[in-house]
């Protein structure tokens, strides 16, 4: 994809760096300035320059536009973004600035609750029980009435995860968008799984879109990062004008530099490098997860495969809808349904036998990422959701996959083996000094 490529960054801003092909990484926390002048006019921003790695980097920068390039790609609206230490804090940041009681007391939030454990746990404990915002969660996600008659004029926003991690349900997002611009609160979208790749929600209507590029914008498994992407000139009630008019270039003015969540440059800069290929590795991924959810459907010994891209799958027509991969369409071309690198399955005989599967992986890796170059293995329910296990849709014996690189049919042989038992046993634990 051309704008993941190029970035910002052209043959103007190359002949800056020496000629440098790719963006320089700025390893610096701070700006020289030749004279007082220079200093206050840029602190001002009334002159070009990034004074402080707090309140920006050049690196960091490049990362910003690349990915407001990749997220606002055919959105009838400009877009810019702000990128954040992690997903989580890309979360908290893109939701905190709506609770001010400057603008009312006793705020509530409506929220879908297939969500990632940490969401669920922000929004319940740090901002209910922690702040008394309440916390009104949907019952059902796909019903549109019920999100409906939890809005009152105290609610600050809408918030889901499409799809959700784990159990991989999209939400309808156009019908969400229009009882969010009813209401003029913002529609905010966690739509990590689906990646710029595969789905765009501010395309589809939504205000906000919120990323973890920890998972598969930065597949290679080096730097966690986060990412808030808004369109501009948000229709917003209560709000002050400057939040509305630009909320990731408010964000990078006010809440971030206040707060300090801001990306370190080395961690931007690698996080470049991955995102350059993020179409075709996530149309790889995409295609071989198909082949192994496929695959799993077709064994006697697993009760369920939670996967997008299966018909069974709840959510499989707003799947199919909008989850295709970017520019796969075209004069004359049908676009290509790709239904991401993410499914579960449960296999027969609960607890026990997923705990005996996830040990005798011998290729996927027992981790707790996901959209990795390297296929990875969890137990949502011990792993990754531990925090809110027992109160969630989350199954306790409901293994995770998340399919990587890997040959297809490698990972179908792998899952095959730890199914039936078959497979030699793999090495012990590793040593604890090295694993510590
Ligand atoms: C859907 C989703 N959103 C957000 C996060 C949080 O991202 P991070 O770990 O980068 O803070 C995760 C992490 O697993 C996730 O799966």
């Amino acid at each position: 994809m051309t704008l993941a490529v190029r970035g910002s960054y052209d043959h103007e801003e190359a002949a800056r760096h020496l000629g440098s092909l790719s963006e320089p990484a700025y390893l610096a926390t701070a700006q020289h300035f030749g004279s007082a002048e220079t200093m206050r006019a840029t602190a001002a921003g009334e002159r070009e320059g990034w004074v402080y790695a707090r309140r920006g980097n050049p690196t960091v920068g490049y990362l910003e536009d690349t990915v407001a390039a990749l997220e606002g790609y055919q959105v009838d609206a400009e877009v810019s973004a702000a990128v954040t230490t992690t997903g989580m804090a890309a979360i908290t940041l893109a939701t905190m600035p709506f609770l001010s009681s400057a603008v009312g007391a006793r705020p509530n939030i409506v929220a879908s609750p297939a969500c990632y454990g940490s969401t669920v746990m922000v929004f319940d404990k740090r901002y209910g029980e922690e702040r008394g915002v309440g916390v009104r969660w949907v019952e059902d996600p796909l019903s549109v009435a019920d999100w409906e008659r939890r809005i009152d004029e105290d609610t600050r926003f809408l918030y889901a995860e499409s799809p959700s991690n784990p159990t991989v349900q999209l939400v309808d997002i156009p019908p969400l968008a229009a009882l969010a611009r009813r209401a003029r609160i913002p529609l905010i979208i966690d739509a990590t799984l689906a990646t710029p790749a595969l789905m765009r929600p501010l395309a589809l209507g939504a205000d906000i879109v919120v990323h973890s590029l920890t998972k598969a914008a930065g597949a290679s498994g080096r730097s966690m990062g986060g990412a808030v992407i808004a369109r501009h000139d948000l229709d917003l009630r209560r709000q002050p004008a400057e939040l509305a008019a630009d909320f990731a270039g408010y964000l990078r003015r006010g809440p971030m530099r206040d707060m300090g969540s801001v990306l370190s440059p080395f961690n931007a800069w690698t996080l470049l490098a991955d995102i350059r290929e993020l179409r075709s590795r996530v149309d790889a991924m995409s295609a071989s997860a198909l082949r192994v959810a496929e695959h799993l459907a077709g064994r006697g010994d697993v009760v369920e495969v939670f996967y997008p891209g299966l018909p069974s799958h709840r959510t499989h027509h707003l799947a199919r809808r909008d989850m295709w991969l970017v520019d796969s369409d075209g004069p004359g071309r049908e676009a290509v349904n790709r239904f991401g690198f993410l499914l579960g399955f449960r296999p027969a005989g609960g607890v026990p036998a997923a705990h005996g599967v996830l040990d005798r992986l011998r290729l996927f890796w027992r981790a707790n990422n996901l959209g990795q170059v390297k296929s990875t293995a969890t137990i949502p329910a011990i792993g990754t959701h531990q925090q809110i296990a027992g109160d969630d849709p989350v199954p306790p014996d409901m293994i995770r996959l998340s399919v990587g690189l890997e040959h297809a049919d490698d990972l179908i042989e792998d899952l095959d083996q730890a199914l039936t038992g078959s497979g030699v046993p793999g090495p012990a634990e590793p040593a604890a000094d090295r694993a510590e």
